[in-house]
């Protein structure tokens, strides 16, 4: 049925002008909805960047909180007129984000983020309470209200590592190459300051003379490695030889072997996810142009692996591990980071999760033994966040190929992706040394002692 004429036709402009309340809070959900997707998007360089596996966690999970925000925005906005269909950053926005992730040093990096466009977001959402019409727009009243506590505590929760940043910052010493955290946080200010602020809401202030881009003059690009602070580190955990490395591959699947010592072996594996973290983290800045929804699920797959990186992180010095005799791997990150993003990915959902399946599922098997329900329930958890991680990458890779235009079919995709990472890893892996002499590290050996409380040498 066609639908009738209006009863009388409204001039122009009329129905803007009849909803220019709605519409002008839905140009500011908008923009918060866009801040928020790109720090997603930008926020994550800086977690292969810091060293520190609490940092990263912490990044992580205030990543996927922020997708949450946007995707709640969106779902709020798209109630209301004017929010737009699409979800696109505008480029003066997406500017500043691009500013920020310039610094090659990740603590300034960090600083930028947290003491400059985080605080702006809070102010953003706080103006947003203050103009709204708290009965009419209750619903969008109720997330922002949320936000704002998500906000504080974020600034709360990062509080330590801003001031670890800046003493890592001072100790550089070098003010003549390498911008000092003020002065970096004072040019992001001042290019923020010249939109009015996140919502614009704001006098814009000119930028000062000059004042240069740094982005326009530099393209970013990951770092050929990860940072892991002051921890060892070596290629691989994974080996045969129990005097070298502390994940001895037949050990795991041998009947022979103590129970006690596959669980010491299964948490230094789960928090050598620290790899997924930071290789995954890469894939977020690379695809601008990916819809929103994409992020979202890689986001939640990114605060996954920092989880179970964390059970092992947190079980290890339970058990008896000094986390400084446990070297972190570095090999994966040096060859994923080599390839394009499509091809990380699946690597990452295509081999090295949908692979793991059934070594872990003997792992759990031989655990339970044990009767340690922690174990039992950490391990759980992992194996139902990995399917989830294996659907996603069947949901996503072929539109990540897409992307990039790629032609080939996912099967044939994987295939030579798989070929391409063999080479890849004859170039650029193995190169990392052993930071501990044998003796000194973790490995095989020293695990059989821990778990079988064998006095060691
Ligand atoms: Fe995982
Ligand atoms: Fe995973």
């Amino acid at each position: 049925m066609a639908t009738p004429p209006p009863l009388s036709a409204a001039p122009s402009g009329g129905a803007t002008g009849r909803m220019a309340a709605v519409q002008e809070m839905a140009r500011l959900l908008r923009l918060l909805f866009e801040v928020e997707r790109e720090f997603v998007r930008t926020a994550t360089t800086l977690i292969y960047r810091v060293g520190e596996p609490e940092l990263k966690y912490l990044l992580c999970q205030h990543v996927w909180e922020a997708a949450g925000h946007a995707r709640f925005l969106r779902e709020r906005g798209r109630e209301l007129s004017g929010f737009g269909s699409d979800e696109d950053t505008r480029p003066a926005l997406r500017a500043v984000f691009e500013e920020a992730v310039r610094p090659d040093h990740g603590p300034t990096a960090l600083t930028g983020f947290y003491a400059v466009l985080k605080p702006a977001l809070l102010a953003g959402y706080r103006h947003y309470l203050h103009v709204t019409e708290p009965l009419a727009d209750w619903p969008s009243r109720k997330l922002v209200e949320e936000f704002v506590a998500d906000e504080e505590r974020h600034a709360r929760e990062m509080a330590p590592f801003l001031k670890a940043a800046a003493h890592e910052v001072a100790a550089l010493g070098e003010p003549g190459q390498s911008p000092t955290t003020a002065a970096w946080c004072d040019h992001l200010a001042a290019a923020l300051a010249a939109r009015g602020g996140w919502l614009g809401t704001n006098p814009p202030v000119p930028l000062p003379p000059g004042f240069r881009w740094e982005h326009e003059g530099r393209a970013y690009t990951h770092p050929p490695t990860c940072h892991r602070g002051r921890y060892p580190t070596c290629s691989s955990v994974f080996g045969h030889d129990p005097a070298e490395v502390p994940i001895v591959r037949p050990w795991l699947v041998d009947p022979q072997t103590d129970a006690r010592v596959i669980r010491l072996m299964v948490y230094v594996w789960l928090m050598m996810e620290m790899d997924a973290v930071d290789y995954l983290a890469t894939v977020f800045y690379d695809t601008p142009q990916a819809p929103f929804d994409l992020h979202f699920d890689l986001a939640r797959h990114l605060w996954d692996e920092s989880r179970h990186s964390a059970f092992g992180y947190r079980q290890l010095p339970k058990l008896g591990v000094d986390l400084m005799t446990l070297e972190h791997s570095l090999d994966l990150y040096h060859i994923l980071v080599q390839m394009t993003p499509p091809e990380r990915y699946a690597m990452m959902t295509m081999e090295f999760e949908a692979g793991s399946f059934p070594t872990k599922a003997h792992v759990m098997d031989r655990i339970r033994e044990l009767n340690d329900f922690e174990a039992d329930t950490l391990l759980a958890f992992d194996r139902n966040d990995e399917q989830n991680h294996v659907r996603y990458g069947h949901h996503w890779l072929p539109r990540m190929m897409a992307l990039f235009g790629e032609p080939r079919s996912v099967e044939e995709f994987v295939r030579a992706t798989q070929e391409r990472f063999r080479q890849l890893a004859a170039i650029h892996g193995g190169r990392t040394p052993h930071s501990l002499p044998p003796e000194v590290r973790l490995t095989g050996e020293k695990i059989r002692r821990l778990a079988l409380g064998a006095p060691g040498p």
